[in-house]
């Protein structure tokens, strides 16, 4: 692939809240970066203590755990919190997702091969096709799995039983899962973005994992500009670490975040060159808005897939872009953080 083209740029984007390909390749650390337990799990509170409940209902009860669905931004935890709620169950976890199950007859062989009370994990399961969600109603509601025998007029269908497991569902867009499939889960749970005081104290658990001295403001340093994600600011992390390293620090310190996110092109508030390049445009170009989509994605030459979906959210999840009728407008907000007067204002 070229460098220049938007998609390599963008695959490489470093602060992306998806697996780049790094992070896919190197599993090894994502592993041990990964919690285990609930109690090394940084952050959403709520969650934790409403599954420390079922899971221990569930235990004295000695059966399985709910069917659970985890739904938030990519890069917030919701595969490790599978991991753990399996963990914690004392069970097998199965991984797969949405798109790699093709045909009925995968997923009727991944069901018959689990064992009592085993976790399921189904990753971007709103990706998962119409013919295999029903395959799974029955699954998921009586622990049964309908095959049908034969052909033609001599064709029957058959139940077979499964063992009672908990299916885990991962999605980042819970709007797109079909209402049968989303009034199965038992458990429904919204996971957010992490404030900074929570990714300070992820950064400095993977600090301590990758074997590199941090102090604490340099977490918080790297926190700040980490997109309110753990992937994020783990991955901030190894390249201060790399920075720090080439240059023979032996701590991570305030000053070396800082100098070091600065070579990235990462703002204060984690804002990369192509973010600070969309609301300069609206800015100078527009007045503040509003422009259109299509206008707007020719002018930074990006699809406009690619701006709502990998540039928009974040900037109007902190307040500095917002979608009208009429196209984008840049908000007060964001003309103090960038340091240009809004016009018409004293
Ligand atoms: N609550 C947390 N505490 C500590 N680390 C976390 C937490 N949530 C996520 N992480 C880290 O962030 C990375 C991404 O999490 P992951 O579960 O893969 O996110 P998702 O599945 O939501 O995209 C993991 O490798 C893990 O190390
Ligand atoms: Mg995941």
């Amino acid at each position: 692939m070229q460098k220049d083209t938007p998609e390599f740029e963008f695959k490489n984007r470093i602060i992306e809240p998806a697996k780049n390909e790094e992070e896919m390749d190197d599993r090894e650390t994502e592993f041990s970066l990964r919690p285990k337990t609930l109690d090394e799990y940084i952050g959403q509170e709520r969650i934790k203590d409403n599954l420390k409940i079922f899971i221990n209902a569930a235990q004295k009860r000695k059966e399985s755990l709910d069917h659970c669905l985890f739904y938030g931004p990519p890069g917030v935890g919701k595969t490790t919190l599978a991991g753990i709620v399996a963990n914690e169950m004392g069970v097998n976890i199965r991984i797969t997702s949405g798109p790699a199950i093709e045909r009925p007859g995968d997923l009727a062989s991944i069901l018959t091969n689990l064992g009592e009370n085993d976790v399921l994990f189904i990753d971007e399961i709103h990706r998962m096709s119409h013919n295999i969600e029903e395959i799974l109603y029955p699954a998921m509601e009586d622990f049964g799995l309908d095959i049908i025998i034969g052909k033609g007029p001599s064709a029957r269908s058959i139940r077979l039983d499964l063992p009672k497991f908990t299916l885990i569902g991962a999605t980042t867009r819970a709007g797109q899962l079909s209402a049968p499939l989303r009034d199965r889960f038992g458990v429904v749970l919204k996971l957010e973005l992490y404030d900074v005081l929570s990714l300070t104290r992820i950064v400095q658990r993977s600090s301590r994992i990758l074997g590199i001295a941090c102090e604490e403001e340099g977490a918080a340093e790297i926190a700040a500009r980490s997109r309110g994600t753990p992937r994020i600011a783990n991955r901030l992390l190894k390249r201060v670490r790399d920075f720090a390293q080439c240059d023979n620090f032996s701590v991570i310190t305030r000053d070396i975040a800082d100098r070091a996110l600065k070579k990235l092109e990462i703002d204060k508030i984690g804002l990369d060159e192509t973010d600070h390049k969309i609301l300069k445009l609206i800015i100078k170009n527009y007045a503040g808005g509003p422009v259109g989509l299509e206008t707007l994605a020719a002018a930074i030459g990006e699809e406009t897939v690619t701006i709502e979906d990998v540039y928009e959210p974040y900037l109007m999840q902190i307040g500095f872009l917002s979608r009208t009728p009429r196209g984008r407008c840049v908000t007060d907000l964001c003309y103090k953080h960038l340091g240009f007067e809004r016009p018409g204002t004293d």
